[in-house]
C-alpha cells in the first residue's frame, strides 16, 4: 500500500515554542488535556495561547463555557487576522483562538488559506512563552500538516490497545516528515501509574524496532470522575477541582516540559 506524500510543498519551520497535542484514535482527552496543560503553565507564570487546531469538531471554547466573539471562520474568511480573534478567558488566563463548534466549513479549508493561518500563528508565537494546538483525532493530511508547526508533540493515548497503535501511527507519519520532531507520549485515563507504564510499553518497543528510537513518556495522568464533572459544569479541572489525581499529574507534568 503507498501513502499519500506529506506536505512539503510549503514548509514552515517549526517554532519551538509552539507544542500540539495529537491523537490517532479519538475520544482520548486531547482537548481536556490541552485546556489543563495551559492552564498548569499559566500558573507557572507563562504567557499561553492555546489554538483550537481541530478544524472538524472544535471545542475548545464549549469545554471552557466560552462564547467566542470571533473565532477560527473568521480569518477563513479574510475578515480578521489571526491575532485579532485571540480572546482572553479570564477565568484561567489563557489566550484562546477558537475554532468554530457545531460547523464542518473549517474541515474544508483550502490549503493556501490553512498554510496562511500557520504562517501567522508562528508569528503570533513570538508573543508568547507557550503555544498549544490541539489537534483533531487522526493520521490525516490537515493534523500532520498542522503538527509540523510544533517542536513538541504529545501524542496522548489510553490503556486501550487501539489507542496504541493509531498513536504509533501518528508517531511514525510524524518523524518520517519531521525526524527532529520532539514527540512523547502522554497516557491518560489511566487506571493507575503502573497500568500507564504498562500501556507506554509497547509503543516504547514497536518504535525502537520499527523506527529505531523510541518516544520518551511525557507523563501518565490517572481517570478522575471529577474531569468529566469538570466538563460538564464548563469549567476547567484546575478552577473547580484542583486538589485530585488528574489535576496533580498534568501540573507534575507541566513542570516537565
Ligand atoms: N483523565 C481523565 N479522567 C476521566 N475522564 C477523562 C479524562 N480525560 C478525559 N476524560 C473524558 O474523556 C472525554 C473526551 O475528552 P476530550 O473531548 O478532551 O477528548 P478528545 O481526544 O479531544 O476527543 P476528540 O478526538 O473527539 O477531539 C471527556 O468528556 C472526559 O469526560
Ligand atoms: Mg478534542
Amino acid at each position: 500500500m503507498t501513502e499519500p506524500a506529506a506536505q512539503t510543498s510549503h514548509l514552515v519551520l517549526p517554532a519551538p515554542n509552539i507544542l500540539a497535542v495529537a491523537s490517532g484514535k479519538g475520544g482520548v482527552g486531547k482537548t481536556w488535556f490541552s485546556i489543563t496543560l495551559a492552564q498548569a503553565l499559566v500558573q507557572q507564570g507563562q504567557r499561553v495561547l492555546l489554538f483550537d487546531g481541530d478544524f472538524g469538531l472544535a471545542n475548545v471554547d464549549l469545554q471552557l463555557g466560552l462564547t467566542p466573539k470571533h473565532d477560527l471562520g473568521d480569518v477563513m474568511d479574510e475578515k480578521m487576522t489571526l491575532r485579532q480573534v485571540v480572546q482572553r478567558h479570564t477565568e484561567t488566563g489563557i489566550d484562546i483562538i477558537a475554532g468554530r463548534s457545531g460547523s464542518g466549513a473549517l474541515a474544508n479549508m483550502p490549503l493556501p488559506r490553512v498554510n496562511d493561518i500557520r504562517d501567522q500563528l508562528t508569528i503570533l508565537a513570538g508573543d508568547y512563552d507557550r503555544v498549544i494546538i490541539d489537534i483533531g483525532a487522526g493520521v490525516d493530511r490537515l493534523n500532520l500538516h498542522l503538527a509540523a508547526l510544533a517542536k513538541t508533540l504529545l501524542i496522548v493515548v489510553t490503556d486501550e490497545q487501539t489507542s496504541w497503535m493509531d498513536g504509533y501511527a501518528f508517531i511514525k507519519k510524524t518523524w518520517q516528515t519531521s525526524p527532529k520532531a520532539d514527540v512523547r507520549v502522554v497516557v491518560n485515563m489511566s487506571s493507575s501509574v503502573a497500568e500507564g507504564e504498562k500501556s507506554y510499553q509497547p509503543i516504547k518497543l514497536t518504535a525502537e524496532r520499527s523506527l529505531g528510537r523510541a518516544p520518551q513518556l511525557a507523563g501518565i495522568i490517572r481517570r478522575d470522575v471529577k474531569v468529566s464533572a469538570a466538563i460538564k459544569s464548563q469549567t476547567s479541572l484546575l478552577t473547580r477541582y484542583p486538589n485530585t489525581d488528574a489535576a496533580h499529574d498534568v501540573l507534575a507534568l507541566a513542570k516537565t516540559l
